[in-house]
């Protein structure tokens, strides 16, 4: 990946990220270049990493990678004036949500080798979750080149069909606001029961932090994790029958079908 010159299309919050962890990672600024309409993002990315910076045309025409991070309803417009600028053998990666392989081909070319990905905001502070499909055109090398990318701002898995990015978008994608929405009512719990609202924040947020890390650095899963926290008769076991009873699990399941679902919508 350190040798590899990578051109990103749109320097917005997910480039950003993306830069910052590949930086961080020891990939040379100067072999990162970027293009925006919006010219502060650059000049910041600039000063910051080091990266180069230029015209789509210019960028795009010796990159070995060209990641293509621009909003979904302008990514047509956008292929359509990158495709005469591509190299033969470049990798496409879109993170794009919601543009499926067909149209990225349509737009770019049927036999050019692309990558798409589902990342999610935690990318923003390197601990994202990406789930990743090359087409029938990426070499073994360029999707290992693809996940090393990912990998930069945080995990990144490889995904068995297209259509599990739907499945993808449901879990990661929009899993954060699910946690938020949890830490949200949490912290409205505590105020309840007479907790400062600040303190009620402050020990809602560290207890989701210390319960993901200890979660992810377990060798048991999260069912043992909670077994192993809930004595027969304690305060644990009186929250989780009220949980269970209040079918919390299929308000779950049910929730991110519905994610699911939209996203198939989405993707038309
Ligand atoms: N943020 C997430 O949680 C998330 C998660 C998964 C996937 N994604 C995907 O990641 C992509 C980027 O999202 P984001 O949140 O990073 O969006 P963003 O912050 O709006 O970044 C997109 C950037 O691209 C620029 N741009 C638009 N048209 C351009 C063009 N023709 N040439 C060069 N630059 C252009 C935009 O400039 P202007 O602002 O001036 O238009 C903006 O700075 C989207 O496709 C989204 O679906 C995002």
């Amino acid at each position: 990946m350190n040798n590899s010159r990578i051109a990103f299309i749109g320097a917005g919050n997910m480039a950003g990220s993306l830069i910052r962890g590949l930086v961080a990672k020891g990939v040379p600024g100067q072999h990162i270049a970027a293009c925006d309409l919006d010219a502060a993002k650059l000049t910041q990315l600039q000063q910051e990493c080091g990266i180069r910076t230029g015209s789509m045309a210019d960028i795009a025409a010796t990159a070995d990678v060209v990641v293509l991070a621009v909003k979904p309803q302008g990514m047509a417009e956008v292929c359509a004036a990158l495709r005469p600028s591509l190299q033969d053998g470049v990798l496409i990666i879109s993170i794009a949500a919601g543009i499926p392989l067909r149209s990225l081909q349509n737009w770019l070319g049927s036999e050019r080798a692309i990558v798409r990905c589902m990342p999610n905001t935690p990318a923003l502070v390197l601990e994202g979750a990406t789930g990743l499909f090359a087409n029938a055109h990426t070499s073994t090398a360029q999707a290992a080149l693809a996940e090393a990318i990912l990998a930069a701002v945080g995990v990144s898995v490889w995904l068995a069909s297209e259509e599990d990015i739907n499945a993808v978008t449901a879990l990661s994608g929009s899993g954060p606001a699910y946690f938020f929405l949890l830490m949200e009512a949490m912290q409205q719990a505590g105020v309840r029961m007479g907790l400062a609202p600040e303190l009620a924040r402050q020990l809602t947020l560290q207890t989701a932090l210390g319960a993901a890390k200890l979660a992810v650095g377990s060798d048991v899963g999260p069912d043992e994790l909670r077994r192993r926290v809930t004595s027969p008769g304690g305060t644990t076991e009186a929250a989780i029958r009220s949980f269970e009873s209040a079918e919390f699990r299929t308000m779950v399941e049910q929730a991110l079908f519905a994610a699911q679902k939209r996203s198939v919508e989405l993707a038309g």
